[in-house]
C-alpha cells in the first residue's frame, strides 16, 4: 500500500473557513485556509455572507494548496470534500466545486463527513504525534460541535453523547460577548483565566442525564450574574475580569471532564482523543494531563492546525476511503444534517 504514490485533494467549506489540502499517502503536503473575518463584526457566522465568501475563496485556495504541495491537478488521484454537516449554502460551494473538478479530471470523488474528519485527523502522519489505537473515545469540542464518540475503527463510530443546545465554543463566545470581549472569545477567556481565581465565583453546572451536554443555561446564568453585579457596581466586570474568566473556564472544563469520566466508566475505554478549536484550551489540556495521572487515561491532542476546521482532516479521510475504494457517485448532494 505504502509503495503507492497517492495524492488526494481535500476541500472543506462547511462553515466559515474555505480550506484545501493535499495529502501524499498519509502525510500533509499543504494545508491552506482562508478564514472569513467578516463575521467578527456580527459576533457570529452569518450564513449568507459565508457562502458568498466561499465562492470568492475556493479557486485561489485550491490553487494555492496545489502550488504549495508542488503538484499539478493532473497528479491528483481523487478529490475529497465535506458533504456535511454544516451550513447548506457553504457546503454547496465545496460540493459543487469538488464534483466538477473530479469530473473534469476524470478521477474519483470522495464524500467526507466533517465530524468523522475531526476525529480521523488523529491519523495524519505527523512527527511527534501518536495515533490512537482502537477502540478510543473522541471528544470534539468547537464553536459548532460538542460530541463524545466511541470510535471502534476508522468508519465504525457511535455517538454516545452530544449537546442538546449550544456547543461548548458558543458558551465561551457568548459569555465573552456578555463581558464585552471580541469574537471569538475563547482564546481571550482562556488567557485571562490563567491569571484569575477559578473559585472566585460559582456557576451551577447543568444537570443533563447520561453523556449529553447542555450549555445554554450556563450562558443565561452568566448573563444574569453580570447584570446583577453591574447594577451594584458599574465597574464590576472591569475590576474582576480575570476572576470571572477563570470561574467560567473552571465551570466549563468541569462539565467536559465529568462527562469524560462517565464515558470512560461506561465504556471501559481509557484512550481519549480530543479535537475542535476548544481543544486548544489550556484548562482542558491540563485536565487531560491530570486524568493521565489520576485515572490512567492515555490522551491525544492533535497539532493545532489539524484540529480547528481545516481541509487536512478532509484529505486524510479521503486517503483512508481511497484505500478502501469507497467513492461517491457524481449525483451526490450536500447534507446539512449528516450524521456520523
Ligand atoms: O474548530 P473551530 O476553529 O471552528 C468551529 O467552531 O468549528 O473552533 C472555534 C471555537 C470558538 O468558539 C473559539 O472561541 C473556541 O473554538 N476556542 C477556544 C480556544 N481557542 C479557540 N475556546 C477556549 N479556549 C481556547 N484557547
Ligand atoms: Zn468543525
Amino acid at each position: 500500500m505504502s509503495s503507492q504514490n497517492i495524492y488526494i485533494l481535500g476541500i472543506e467549506s462547511s462553515c466559515d473557513d474555505t480550506a484545501a489540502s493535499v495529502i501524499h499517502n498519509g502525510k500533509i503536503l499543504s494545508n491552506v485556509i482562508a478564514s472569513q473575518k467578516i463575521h467578527e463584526e456580527y459576533g457570529g457566522v452569518v450564513p449568507e455572507l459565508a457562502s458568498r465568501a466561499h465562492q470568492q475563496n475556493i479557486v485561489p485556495v485550491v490553487n494555492q494548496a496545489l502550488e504549495r504541495a508542488g503538484i499539478t491537478k493532473a497528479q491528483l488521484h481523487a478529490v475529497a470534500f465535506t458533504r456535511g454537516p454544516g451550513l447548506m449554502g457553504s457546503l454547496l460551494v465545496g460540493t459543487s466545486f469538488a464534483k466538477s473538478l473530479a469530473y473534469g479530471l476524470n478521477i474519483p470523488l470522495i464524500d467526507v463527513n466533517h465530524m468523522q474528519a475531526h476525529i480521523l485527523a488523529h491519523f495524519i502522519d505527523e512527527e511527534g504525534f501518536d495515533k490512537p489505537e482502537f477502540p478510543f473515545l473522541a471528544m470534539t469540542i468547537s464553536g459548532g460541535h460538542t460530541q463524545i464518540v466511541k470510535v471502534n475503527s476508522y468508519f465504525n463510530m457511535d455517538v454516545i453523547g452530544e449537546t442538546i443546545d449550544d456547543a461548548v465554543g458558543e458558551a465561551y463566545d457568548k459569555s465573552g460577548k456578555v463581558l464585552g470581549l471580541g469574537y471569538p472569545a475563547g482564546p481571550e477567556i482562556d488567557k485571562r483565566a490563567q491569571q484569575g481565581n477559578p473559585k472566585a465565583f460559582q456557576f451551577t453546572k447543568p444537570k443533563v442525564d447520561g453523556l449529553n451536554f447542555s450549555f445554554s443555561g450556563l450562558k443565561t446564568a452568566i448573563l444574569y450574574f453580570v447584570k446583577r453585579e453591574t447594577d451594584k457596581n458599574p465597574n464590576f466586570v472591569k475590576e474582576n475580569l480575570n476572576d470571572i474568566c477563570a470561574s467560567i473556564q473552571y465551570t466549563i472544563i468541569g462539565i467536559l471532564i465529568d462527562k469524560l469520566k462517565l464515558a470512560t466508566r461506561e465504556t471501559g475505554i481509557k484512550q481519549i482523543a480530543i479535537g475542535g478549536g476548544v481543544s486548544a484550551n489550556s484548562g482542558i489540556r491540563q485536565a487531560l494531563k491530570d486524568g493521565e495521572q489520576k485515572f490512567g487515561w492515555k490522551t491525544y491532542v492533535p497539532k493545532f492546525e489539524f484540529t480547528t476546521d481545516n481541509a487536512a482532516m478532509i484529505a486524510i479521510v479521503g486517503y483512508l476511503k481511497y484505500l478502501e475504494n469507497d467513492f461517491a457517485a457524481h449525483d451526490i448532494t450536500a447534507s446539512a444534517r449528516l450524521k456520523i
